[in-house]
């Protein structure tokens, strides 16, 4: 198991002693009259608040001109929160630039792919390449640092906001010149540049550096590499900022641990937040549902995600609803208990920190609908009582502060260039969605009771059992051998339709599908076979597939074939295969099984790999398991994933919180909705 906390985690036990779990907001009082802060601070107290975010949205508030500064209202505001025993996470305020300053430098503004300016008026409208955004920005850090360098109140740093939230893509010329320079770095030559975007096709080989473009409005596909190599160019782009501005920090506060917000959630895929984590100090991730079938479990995969992306250290939740958001078609209000549940599944998956966006609902503004922790109605509401009682409940949690995420035997690959690459234009549908096969097999593994990891390309297969990679689109040479090595040395890999196809320049691996696997798999693929919007598939296991059918050959020895297309075109044709190879084995999945379908097949593949659900059987699929451990204690977190009460016959522990009741028999019921930590002593 890793080291539990990041050496430079606020509150790392040592720093101020006891172990504590962070509780907490953004915090915007800017927007209130200044008595408004006064009862802030004492309804903060009261629920158990001890951190808030400040200054995200402040940069024209603390310099209203070029030359004018007025810090004067956050001294008065760091003192208050001092006073009251409250930390500060203190924003660089560079998220949303002043109006003087893009009337003054329009050329900071993006431009989209079509050449439209993006105008001020919302927030992040600056183009993460622009030199002169760059000096405005590091100069506003360079101020803040060194006033506040030895403020007591200061506890971390919060880099921007959501870097690349609504500008993870820019056109602009400044981002042409930094493309080229980044593509210089990358290829050396135009040579191995016009290899690797093969610009054989289509005339379109450069002969100078100057000619190459970001992929603009074109008239048909633009190169399909050029694409490629423009979405690791933008998240390096964002990246590069972030690492100027920590730089400024670093060199002002070299104590002062240093954060940006990440957006690991549904709809958010620009920013390979994989390749940004060494940068900070400690990992923080927004997290906002989405209504829909999955969405706890998406909630869960997406923490699950974010804790691999932290190494499996604990990490910092900065930002999620107390109840309704404001940018969903339709915002529904969370139901009674999922404002806990949510918050304990997000510090089940290693969250030290519970931190929601905002602490006082707006009056005025675009997120004036936006939940809060303090609603429009006043402390006097259900809200304010959720948020008091979670603060409780993180309270009696706190000893869990520093435990590490006990690895799963079972891990889910997500590779950022695999995802990127596979959902292209130009492809056999313009269906696929990596995303969201990746979640199906992480829902129909939570419907067997089987604890998983969600894994990044850093992270060592080797410690799992099971290794899924779904969509492993993406496969350089020296993945190939690894895998096959994991393989060969006993551990189990189950990939999908549409793996191996391509080298990381999206060339295709020839002689036929899927390609860099075909060897390990003992499978052949001339053809592929996407379905039509509707067009289902039935399989001999009696599950349907969708999306995706391939012509399967079997070429490899000792090939079993666990399943075989009842209907369709491939009728008969092996649609599930498996090769064992060495101590292990080598699975294909050729359709979209989604999660039931997955849920059925998923039995086979875990008892091979000798894996079993940690629950009793009659609350398997019903409650979500996660563990912590430290040296001393083993933490076993208990979610209700139903809408029921229900009984975990069995299961013993000392009950620390989470709202779980005994029932008869002394045993423990979930409520619906409710989750329980159980904590029992590590014995070995
Ligand atoms: C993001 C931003 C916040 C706020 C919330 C609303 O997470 O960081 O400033 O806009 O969304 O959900
Ligand atoms: C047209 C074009 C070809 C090719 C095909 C693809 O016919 O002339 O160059 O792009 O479409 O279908």
């Amino acid at each position: 198991m890793t080291s539990p906390l990041p050496s430079r985690f606020p509150y790392a036990p040592g720093s101020d002693g006891t172990p504590r779990l962070v509780y907490g907001a953004d915090y915007n009082p800017e927007q209130w009259p200044r008595e408004v802060w006064e009862e802030d601070v004492r309804l903060m107290r009261e629920a158990g608040v001890n951190t808030v975010s400040v200054g995200i949205f402040s940069w024209a508030r603390l310099q209203p001109a070029r030359n004018t500064w007025d810090f004067g209202w956050l001294d008065e505001l760091m003192e208050l929160l001092h006073a009251g025993g409250i930390g500060v996470d203190l924003a660089t305020a560079t998220a949303s630039p002043p109006p003087w300053l893009t009337t003054a430098h329009p050329e900071i503004l993006p431009v989209t792919a079509s050449g439209e300016t993006v105008w001020p008026g919302a927030r992040q409208h600056w183009r993460p390449t622009s030199p002169v955004f760059r000096t405005h920005a590091l100069r506003l850090v360079r101020e803040l640092a060194t006033r506040y360098a030895d403020h007591p109140a200061l506890v971390a740093w919060h880099i921007n906001n959501e870097l690349g939230c609504h500008n993870a893509y820019d056109y602009s010329d400044d981002a042409a010149r930094a493309f080229r320079t980044w593509l210089r770095h990358r290829y050396t030559t135009l040579d191995a540049l016009n290899h690797a975007w093969g610009t054989a096709f289509w005339s379109q080989r450069y002969s100078d550096w100057e000619q190459i473009l970001p992929p603009r409005l074109a008239a048909s596909h633009p190169n399909p590499t050029q694409q490629l190599d423009f979405k690791r160019f933008s998240s390096d782009a964002l990246k590069e900022h972030l690492r100027a501005e920590r730089d400024v920090l670093r060199e002002i506060t070299p104590d002062i641990p240093v954060t940006s917000n990440f957006m690991v959630m549904g709809g958010t895929k620009g920013m390979n937040y994989a390749d940004w984590a060494a940068e900070v100090d400690f990992v923080s991730n927004d997290h906002y549902t989405q209504p829909g079938p999955q969405d706890r479990d998406e909630l869960s995969f997406s923490a699950n995600l974010t804790s691999a992306i932290a190494g499996h250290r604990p990490w910092f939740l900065m930002e999620h609803s107390t109840s309704a958001v404001n940018w969903q078609p339709v915002n529904l209000a969370k139901k009674p208990g999922e404002l806990a549940r949510d918050s304990l599944l997000h510090l089940a998956h290693g969250a030290d920190a519970i931190c929601f966006f905002q602490w006082r609902q707006s009056a005025a503004g675009a997120e004036k609908y936006h939940s809060a922790m303090v609603p429009h109605a006043g402390p006097d509401s259900e809200v304010f009582r959720a948020v008091t009682d979670l603060g409780r409940t993180l309270e009696a949690l706190a000893s869990v502060a520093g435990a590490a995420r006990e690895p799963a035997r079972v891990g889910i690959l997500f590779d950022w260039d695999s995802w990127w690459a596979s959902e292209q234009d130009s492809h056999p549908t313009a269906r696929l969605d990596y995303r969201q096969e990746a979640l199906d097999w992480y829902s129909a593994l939570l419907a067997l009771g089987v604890r998983a990891d969600v894994i990044t390309p850093a992270t060592d297969p080797g410690a799992y059992d099971l290794l899924i990679a779904p969509v492993l689109h993406v496969v350089p040479e020296a993945l190939a051998k690894e895998l096959t090595r994991y393989a060969e040395t006993g551990g189990h890999l189950v990939t999908t339709y549409f793996s191996g196809v391509v080298d990381e320049n999206d060339h295709v691996w020839l002689g036929g599908y899927p390609g860099a696997l075909r060897e390990l798999l003992g499978i052949r693929i001339e053809e592929f076979g996407p379905l039509l919007d509707g067009d289902t598939v039935e399989l001999d296991n009696s599950t349907t597939g969708g999306l995706w059918t391939d012509r399967i050959t079997v070429d490899g020895p000792e090939v079993e074939v666990l399943a075989r297309y009842r209907s369709g075109t491939y009728a008969n044709r092996p649609a599930v295969t498996r090769r064992p190879t060495g101590r292990g084995s080598a699975t294909y999945v050729s359709t979209r099984l989604g999660t039931d379908g997955l849920a059925a097949l998923l039995p086979e593949l875990l008892g091979r790999a000798g894996v079993e659900s940690e629950l009793p059987e009659s609350a398997r699929g019903r409650v979500e398991t996660v563990v912590r451990r430290d040296t001393e204690s083993r933490y076993l977190f208990l979610v209700n994933r139903t809408e029921e009460p229900v009984p975990l016959p069995g299961l013993t522990g000392d009950l620390l919180a989470g709202g779980a009741e005994q029932g008869a028999g002394a045993e423990l019921v979930l409520p619906p909705r409710g989750v329980a930590v159980l904590r029992s002593p590590v014995t070995s």
